[in-house]
Parts: C-alpha cells; structure tokens; sequence
C-alpha cells in the first residue's frame, strides 16, 4: 500500500477526537482526522439528513439488515423496528453476549445519536474516581470550557412547568416529591430556544417530533456543528471518512503508521493504505480506541504497551426501568426527545443514584413513567483480543450488572411505595421490571493514569495519546460527554506546551 503522511493524526471524531483536532489545528499542526462512518450533510430523497424516528431507513443504524432500537416493543414505539438495506447508518449497536453497546458513527460520533444531556459529575465524585486529576483546574477551568464550547443551555423554567411536552417528567417530579427526593433539571446540547419555537410552530421539529438516536434535522449542537467546524475553520484540519483504522504500528524513525481500510457505501471495500504520523491522538471511544491498542499489544505490533490496555471497563451503572401510573397521573402524548430532568439522590450514601426522566414518545397517553438509571456499580469488565476475528471482546457476565439492578429497584421500590404504582413488567423481555443489558455509556479499556499517564500519553510509546471515554474507570455518575470533553481540553493544553513540534519531518 501507499504511505501517506500527517504530521499529526486523530482517529475518530466524538468529543475527545474533536477537542484534539481543534486544539492541534489552532497550533498550526496540520492534523488529518479519519473517521469510519460517514459525514452527516446531505439531505436523502426525502429531503432529511437524518431519517425519522417513526419511519427508519438504511441511514439509521451501521450496516444492519434490520433496525435495532432498544427497547423496540414499547420504547420509541414509533420506532417499529424494520428491515433495511445494509449501510453505514448512524447508530450501532455492539454486542458482546451479555452486554451490548449502543454508539454513534459519523463525523461528530456520539453527538449525533446521543440525548444531549450535558451535566457535570459532582466534584467529590469526580475526586473519587480520577483523584489524581486536579479537581480546581477541571472545575476552574476545563469543565466550564468544555460547556461553553459545546453550547451547553439549560431549559427555561417557566417553559418546562407550563408546556405539554414536558408533562411527563413534572409527572414523575411529583412522585420523586412525594417520596421525599429532590429533582434537578439537566442542561443539554439541545438549544432549548430552538424547541420553544417549535412548541409555537414557528420552526420544523425535531425534539418535537420524535427524534433522537437516528440523528436530529434540528436543534442540535453536535460536535460537527461545534467543535469540528471550528476545527475546520483553522484551515490546518481535514477529515477523511469512511476510513476504518484496522492496524497501527510503529516504523524505524518512529512515526505511528496507520492502516486504514476505505469503504463505499454498500459496505464494500475500496481501499487498504497506510498513513504515517509524528503524533497519533486515539478518540475511537471506549470500545474502538481500547481494540486498537489491544490489537496492537496482543499481535506484537506496539509489545510495550501497558498490561492495563483492556481493563478497566464499566457501563457507568445504567439501568432503565419504567412505572406503571395511576390513571389520573396522565404523562401526555406529546413528549419531547431532550431529557430535561433527572431524580439527584447520588448524596445518599447507602445508595446514590441519579435516575434521568426519559420521554417515552409513543404520540399517544400510556401512564408510563420512564427512567434511565446511573448507579455506582464497582464492577469492571476486561477485553480480550480474538484473533480469530482480529476484535476485541468484552469480558462482561450478566451478574456483574446485579449492583446497578440492586441499587435502582432500592429507589423506585421507594418511589412505587410511596405513591401506591407498581413497575412495568411488559417492556424489557423476560418480565423484567429492568433493562440491565446494554449501555449508552461504554467507559474505560485505556484508564487514565494506569494504561496511560495522567494525561492520556500511552505508556511506552512517546507521540502516542488517547483522548477518549476509554481514559475514564468505568463510572462517573453522569452522563460523560462533558467530562470526556473537558479531559480532553486538559490534556491537550498539556501536550500542547509540553511535547514539542510535532512535525520533526514535514
Ligand atoms: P465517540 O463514541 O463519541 O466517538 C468515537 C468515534 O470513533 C465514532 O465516530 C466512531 O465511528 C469512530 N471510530 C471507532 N473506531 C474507529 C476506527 N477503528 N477507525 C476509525 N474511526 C473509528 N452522553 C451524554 O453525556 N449525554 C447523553 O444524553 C447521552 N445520551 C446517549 C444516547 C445514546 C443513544 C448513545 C449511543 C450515547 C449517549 N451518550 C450520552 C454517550 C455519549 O455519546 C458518549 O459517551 C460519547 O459520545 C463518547 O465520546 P468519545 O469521544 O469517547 O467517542
């Protein structure tokens, strides 16, 4: 194969990629960013660039021949699931037995399928899991960057009590109340000016009209919008895509070479080449940045990397589970995508959760009362490299989520308690009241200070660096984008100032 050359390069592009492009095309470095889905900018034939929720297409989930939505009986009931022509969709869904992992592919990565939500951890929970990091520069300087970039907005008060889009979650407000547990609102990436003016039909919906985890036409700051256009607008920064990095290793002078594997659009492959670098920035995410490393350990092709590539995993302890409401506690038919609102008892020592309300938006009344659970589960799953399949699998047993179950059904056994409701049995399979088999939040497989010193260089391999969720152990009791984004500012302020020129070569 031919070898190309960048002085620098980013594989993927979601928050740790994006903030690492940006930051190393603002220092003039000239950076190529390859990304193995597609761009998302062009309208298909009906006129959208991304399909409906109530309607998905070929472009709503990665080379499937069916869609897969989670909880497609009930949860997104819109979302039938249908059959599609394979395609690299927006959505995947990566199964490993008992735990499968939802992530966004494109140019923005998880910003383009993700809910938006955009809390901060609290600051003594931060400490807890990643206490060598200096908690006064995160919250002094990068988490408020990392929000201000991403266009993080909070819903307007007096809009979320009177407008019938968020009924649903005053409903479960009012029963967290009466259990004696405080809410919070929870701000997000979604501009909340933007859904007012399609509450007043004033603009075309997309909160409003069912989408999310397919992609939104409107409304929302993903990274392509945010970071990676500025990115761009440095004029020192090109994105390549439909470029799967499937190898890395390292030549005689020291540069990383990549092998990327082009594809079309039918899946077939177009290309095999190499690409050389001075400096390689991972933010593949939790899943394909700890494959990368641990294929390259595992098959001899970067040996000294660090026996903790590949542990250190945890889906950060979510759950999902529903209510079943009494018949005057109507939720509405009208349910807006964007959580805005989330039930905070992470301060409750004997067992801290904080349960987001999610929207069930099935356009009709069904009294269900639905939550996404992050709970403080300490156990960690380990990848294995399978070369029978040249793939990383994740070593992760069902018993190891029974923490995160426990510690859900202790609040929402409060909650049905104190408002005589019982849970729905009816919407994960099973008969279970809790959906304990898959995640939104992979987290972990390259660990900050452990696979990686404290500010994401690989352990052995100067020039080698990891920006990504796979930095993070496992849980952080938030939804994690802001803070993968705000690591990602840290490190590459320090990098920046510290590793010298990348380009030795030009
Ligand atoms: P991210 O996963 O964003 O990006 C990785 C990119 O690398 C992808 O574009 C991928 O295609 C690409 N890639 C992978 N392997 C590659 C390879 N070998 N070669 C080339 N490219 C490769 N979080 C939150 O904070 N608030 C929320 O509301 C939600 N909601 C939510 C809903 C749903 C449906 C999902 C799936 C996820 C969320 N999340 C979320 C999680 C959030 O989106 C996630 O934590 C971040 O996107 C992770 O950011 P990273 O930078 O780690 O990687």
């Amino acid at each position: 194969p031919t070898t190309d050359y960048a002085p620098a390069v980013v594989v993927g592009s979601g928050y740790g990629a994006a903030v690492a492009a940006l930051r190393l095309g603002q220092a003039g470095v000239r950076t190529v960013v390859v990304e193995m889905g597609r761009l998302w900018d062009t309208a298909g034939a009906d006129g959208k660039v991304f399909p409906s929720t109530g309607a998905p297409d070929q472009r709503s989930m990665w080379f499937r021949n069916r869609t897969e939505a989670p909880l497609a009986t009930f949860l997104w009931l819109d979302v039938v699931n249908r059959d599609i022509t394979p395609y690299p969709g927006v959505l995947d869904r990566v199964d490993f037995g008992d735990m499968s992992v939802y992530v966004g592919r494109g140019v923005g990565g998880g910003s383009l399928v993700n809910g938006g939500m955009a809390p901060t951890p609290r600051r003594s929970y931060f400490s807890e899991v990643l206490p060598e990091v200096d908690a006064d520069e995160m919250y002094g300087t990068y988490f408020p960057r990392a929000r201000q970039m991403l266009g993080v907005n909070d819903i307007d008060p007096a809009w979320f009590e009177s407008t019938e889009w968020y009924r649903f979650a005053r409903i479960s407000r009012k029963h967290a109340r009466n259990t004696g547990l405080r809410t919070t609102f929870v701000p997000n990436v979604y501009d909340f000016g933007y859904m007012k003016r399609e509450a007043a039909g004033q603009v075309p919906r997309s909160a409003l009209a069912g989408e999310v985890i397919y992609g939104n036409n409107h409304g929302k700051r993903s990274l392509d919008k945010s970071y990676l256009a500025a990115a761009l607008g440095t004029g020192n920064v090109t994105v390549e895509t439909l470029q799967r990095v499937v190898a890395v290793r390292r030549d005689t002078d020291g540069r990383y070479v990549l092998t990327l594997r082009g594809i079309d659009l039918a899946g077939r492959v177009v290309g095999i080449r190499e690409l050389a670098c001075n400096r390689l920035f991972l933010g593949a995410g939790s899943l394909g940045t700890t494959e990368i490393l641990l294929r390259a350990r595992e098959t001899g092709a970067l040996p000294d990397l660090s026996p903790a590539v590949g542990t250190g995993w945890g889906p950060n302890g979510n759950v999902m589970t529903a209510r079943a409401n009494h018949l005057w506690d109507t939720v509405g038919a009208r349910q807006a995508t964007m959580p805005a609102l989330g039930i905070d008892d992470w301060d409750n020592a004997a067992n801290p959760v904080f349960a987001e309300i999610a929207p069930l938006p099935m356009g009709i009344e069904h009294w269900v009362s639905m939550y996404l659970a992050i709970t403080k589960n300490p156990e960690r799953g380990t990848f294995t490299y399978d070369p029978a399949t040249d793939s990383a699998r994740l070593n992760w047993h069902i018993s190891q989520n029974q923490p995160a179950v426990a510690a859900a059904g202790q609040l929402f056994d409060r909650i049905n308690r104190c408002n005589v409701t019982i849970y729905r049995y009816d919407l994960f399979g099973d008969n279970k009241p809790f959906a304990d088999t898959f995640t939104y939040h992979p987290l972990g497989g390259c660990v900050l200070g452990r696979a990686t010193d404290l500010y994401g260089r690989a352990k052995g391999y100067p020039g080698l660096y990891v920006v990504d969720g796979s930095l993070v152990p496992g849980s952080l009791g938030v939804n994690p984008f802001v803070t993968i984004t705000a690591l990602a500012e840290r490190t590459m302020d320090r990098i920046l100032a510290e590793d010298g020129p990348a380009d030795r070569t030009r």
